[in-house]
């Protein structure tokens, strides 16, 4: 028996990054995986990639800031594996800039895609873990959501929103045995990340994360596995931070 036997989960921001790690690390848990996001050929790939290795996956193209498209998403779920034990609620945009800087239309974004996405995911996924007894709705926040650094206005608001929501969501739907959790990553080596490289980049880190080391999407994956399995079945309201130590204390 594997860590996640026959557990049904989407994994939205499925097709690149954070999600694909976890899609892949789901699949080989022992779970059908349905893998969201935006651009179809990408989460395509992934799930070609897992029914190559002997899974079960489906890819399904979604804007998850869209309320129609989330249901469809699920509704894709229930059609194609029959129900819905988690929804890991990963996609997300990163736009930079103060607030003076960015746009009305550029906030209203980003609110939409890394929070709204959430309340949207969890309103319609909710109802199907109920009927099921019980799941998991996963987000990702990010360590800019506990505390933000400089130019990231909109996104660190957008992230700290995700974890408070995970909160609320855990304490309304306990009773039902639904569990809400957030993953808060420090600096991942994905294609969010691409653009900074080279000397910059390291010497940010440098003053930045005390263990030295990129963070890989696959490390964030394997705690996404751990907590969607049932040995986390009474951890619940809770974000985790995989950070390198960043967290920890003031800048070195
Ligand atoms: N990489 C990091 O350093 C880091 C740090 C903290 C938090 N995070 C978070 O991790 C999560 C995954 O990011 P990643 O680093 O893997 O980057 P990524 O860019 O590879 O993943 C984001 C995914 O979300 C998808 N997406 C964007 N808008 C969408 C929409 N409207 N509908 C559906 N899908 C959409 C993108 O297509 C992409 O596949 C995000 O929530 C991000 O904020 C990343």
């Amino acid at each position: 028996m594997q860590l996640l036997t026959n557990k049904i989960a989407i994994i939205t921001g499925g097709g690149s990054g954070i999600g694909a790690a976890t899609c892949l690390a789901f699949a080989q848990a022992g779970a059908k995986v349905v893998v969201a996001g935006r651009t179809l050929s990408k989460v395509q790939t992934i799930a070609d990639q897992i029914q190559t290795g002997g899974g079960q996956a489906l890819a399904v193209e979604v804007d998850v800031s869209q309320g129609a498209d989330v249901q469809r998403m699920i509704a894709s779920t229930l059609t194609h594996f029959g129900g819905l034990d988690l929804l890991f609620n990963n996609a997300a945009i990163s736009p930079a800039g103060r607030i003076t800087e960015i746009s009305e239309a550029e906030w209203d974004e980003c609110m939409a895609i890394d929070l709204r996405s959430v309340f949207l995911g969890a309103k319609y996924a909710i109802p199907e873990l109920q009927k099921r007894g019980g799941g998991l709705i996963l987000n990702t926040a990010g360590t800019l959501g506990i505390r933000p650094c400089r130019n990231k206005a909109a996104y660190a608001a957008a992230k700290a929103g995700v974890i408070n929501l995970t909160r609320a969501i855990a304490l309304d739907y306990a009773p039902d045995k639904v569990r809400c959790n957030v993953i808060c990553p420090g600096f991942v080596e994905t294609p969010l990340t691409a653009g900074f490289a080279g000397e910059a980049r390291e010497e940010f880190l440098a003053g930045y994360q005390p263990l030295p080391g990129l963070i890989q999407a696959e490390e964030v994956a394997a705690l996404a596995v751990y907590l969607a399995s049932d040995a986390a079945r009474m951890i619940t309201g809770q974000s985790f931070v995989i950070d390198g130590g960043q967290q920890a204390g003031i800048n070195q």
